[in-house]
């Protein structure tokens, strides 16, 4: 999952659905859904009613969607305190855990905890928050997330900063020799999917443009069609 800055161009950009719009009453098979159509990462929206208004689920959902997927976890931690809870999301199986920027005190600590604990460390941004609070932090991380939307809620329109955003840590990258993925948040769809590829998004999260869609293996292939457009 490492991206060799080498070979990160010639790489695959990964469509990560959010389940947090999927049929929570058959989250096994529409977990199996997604995969089967081509998704990269299966993206779990953890919401606790204090960090955003919403509360969704824990790591209990979480550890059964471990066991119906053979896909990486990409756990988005919208809590606060997440130190408190990085342990029970490492056990139920989540690859990749990040948490907010702005929900953390000692984010060295943080990242640190999820690298021991074998998991890729990923750190979020909202909207407000700019790229540039995190250069203390490039080298050390796995994964940047850029929120194009203000986190709690699926199906909210894209925020265009975040454009920008990706272009700035992708030069970033560029410069620093980094390989940290850049992911993005909210909003995307077959519209907005291209705009935030072209400026170098490695990884887009969707859920409802995914899970709400008529036909979602239809929906994944054209997104994947779009995203990994070359020229
Ligand atoms: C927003 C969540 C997103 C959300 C995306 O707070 O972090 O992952 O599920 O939903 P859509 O794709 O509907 O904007
Ligand atoms: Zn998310």
């Amino acid at each position: 999952m490492q991206i060799r800055k080498e070979n990160y161009f010639v790489m695959k950009k990964i469509l990560a659905p959010s389940i947090l719009s999927a049929d929570f009453g058959n989250l096994s098979d529409q977990i199996k859904l997604v995969q089967n159509a081509g998704a990269g990462f299966i993206h779990c929206d953890i919401m606790d009613g204090r960090f955003v208004p919403n509360i969704t689920f824990g790591s209990l959902i979480v550890e059964a969607a471990k066991k119906s997927t053979t896909l990486p976890l990409d756990v988005h931690l919208m809590i606060v305190e997440p130190h408190l809870h990085l342990d029970s999301f490492l056990k139920a199986g989540a690859d990749i855990l990040t948490v907010q920027f702005e929900a953390v005190t000692h984010l060295d600590r943080v990242i640190n905890q999820i690298k021991e604990g074998g998991a890729k460390a990923g750190v979020a941004i909202n909207p407000g928050t700019p790229v540039d609070l995190l250069s203390e932090v490039l080298e050390i991380i796995d994964l940047v997330l850029v929120m194009s939307v203000n986190p709690g809620f699926g199906g909210q329109k894209f925020i265009p900063n975040a454009v920008k955003k990706i272009e700035k840590l992708a030069e970033l990258r560029d410069e620093m020799g980094l390989n940290f993925m850049i992911e993005v948040d909210g909003g995307i769809n077959l519209q907005t999917a291209p705009i935030v590829a072209a400026a170098g998004a490695d990884v887009l999260v969707a859920g409802s443009a995914v899970y709400n869609s008529a036909n979602v293996t239809e929906t994944i292939k054209n997104f994947l069609k779009i995203i990994n457009h070359r020229g």
